[in-house]
């Protein structure tokens, strides 16, 4: 049921979240209802927490179930709340809402929370728009799928200072699962979580590849990803043992090395062939050659695969090459 203006049921008096710990209920306005807007007000709403929501559009409004207050005035919206989550889908969006005069009288010194996906600058930006304001900002990136905002499973990353973070208490402990300061720096949650997206990408463009290839060499999907998921374990090794030599920036092989860079390219050498013989796109495994390419140019070709960090990194060539050409790595 639509409900504008008013709550269709009172909240409990006292909020009972994750760990048996507590918080006051406090109204808190989510700014975009798809799907990531329409989990946290839903799940805040199921705290206890007094929830409003304002959409750009009322389809989604209508949707949000009772006891949500839909509000299509976003001033109004804004209005009296203690926090301002804003879901909508980019940092630009969240902008324009925010841009205007009686938006910032409404927020007077609201602390907001914008979880729109985007660049670690941008998020610096619109902290700094907020602070030339006297609007607390604290950005949080959430790492899992809206069905799982609200259950143990739930990550989301905040970054901020403590005491903006202090703010969102009730969002955070309502929210579920963990909730990881990663700096207060307010770029730190979207970088960390474009990184961390990189590694989901990665990973199903790759599946997907090595689908395509079984699908044309006429194989069983099903056995094809049992024993994907079987080998699970050791690619986390690879990539365990990849992100230790570039943590310590050491790329040189070692007794513990399980294949130097020059075993690395042949092998993607094959795949590139392999795929070519059926008529797949290559165009995934012709960039990782042209990035080993590159990596072995500058000298690496005996040493480990995490050599191409500094090609991605943009510090490749000499500083990389000398900065590496130890006698163990030549050894
Ligand atoms: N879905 C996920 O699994 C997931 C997980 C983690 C993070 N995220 C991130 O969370 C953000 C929201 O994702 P979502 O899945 O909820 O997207 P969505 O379902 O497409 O919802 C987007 C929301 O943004 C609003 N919006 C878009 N442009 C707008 C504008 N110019 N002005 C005002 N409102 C605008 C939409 O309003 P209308 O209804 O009027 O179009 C809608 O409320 C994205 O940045 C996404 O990358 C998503």
């Amino acid at each position: 049921m639509l409900v504008t203006g008013k709550l269709c049921k009172t909240p409990p008096r006292r909020v009972v979240t994750l760990g048996g710990m507590t918080t006051q209920p406090l109204p808190i306005t989510v700014l975009g209802a798809g799907r990531i807007g329409t989990a946290l007000a839903k799940t805040l709403h199921k705290a206890g927490h007094p929830t409003t929501v304002w959409n750009r559009s009322s389809p989604r409004l209508a949707a949000l179930g009772d006891g949500i207050r839909a509000e299509p005035d976003l001033v109004r919206a804004i209005t009296g709340a203690s926090l301002v989550v804003i879901a909508t889908s980019t940092y630009a969006a969240a902008g324009e809402l925010l841009a205007r005069d009686a938006v910032v009288e409404a927020l007077a010194a609201t602390p907001i929370i914008p979880f729109p996906s985007g660049t670690p600058r941008e998020a610096r930006e619109l902290g700094e728009w907020a602070h030339a304001r006297g609007i607390p900002v604290v950005d949080g990136a959430v790492m899992v799928t809206p069905d799982l905002i609200g259950t143990e499973r739930c990550v989301v990353l905040y970054a901020g200072d403590p005491a903006a973070l202090e703010s969102t208490a009730a969002l955070r402990l309502a929210l579920g699962g963990r909730a990881l300061r990663v700096g207060d720096d307010l770029g730190a949650a979207k970088a960390l979580d474009a990184a961390l997206i990189a590694n989901l990408w990665g990973g199903m463009f790759a599946a997907v590849q090595g689908a395509a290839l079984c699908d044309a060499e006429g194989l069983d999907l099903t056995l094809y990803r049992t024993l994907l998921t079987g080998l699970q374990p050791v690619t986390q090794r690879a990539v365990d043992g990849l992100l230790e030599h570039v943590s310590r920036r050491s790329y040189a092989a070692t007794a513990a090395t399980s294949a130097s860079l020059r075993v690395h390219e042949l092998g993607v050498a094959h795949l590139i062939a392999a795929c070519e013989d059926r008529g797949l796109n290559t165009a995934l495994p012709r960039a990782w050659a042209a990035m080993m390419e590159r990596t072995s140019a500058d000298g690496h070709q005996e040493d480990e695969l995490a050599a191409i960090f500094p090609v991605i990194r943009g510090h490749a060539r000499s500083r990389a090459v000398s900065a590496d050409r130890t006698p163990e790595s030549r050894g």
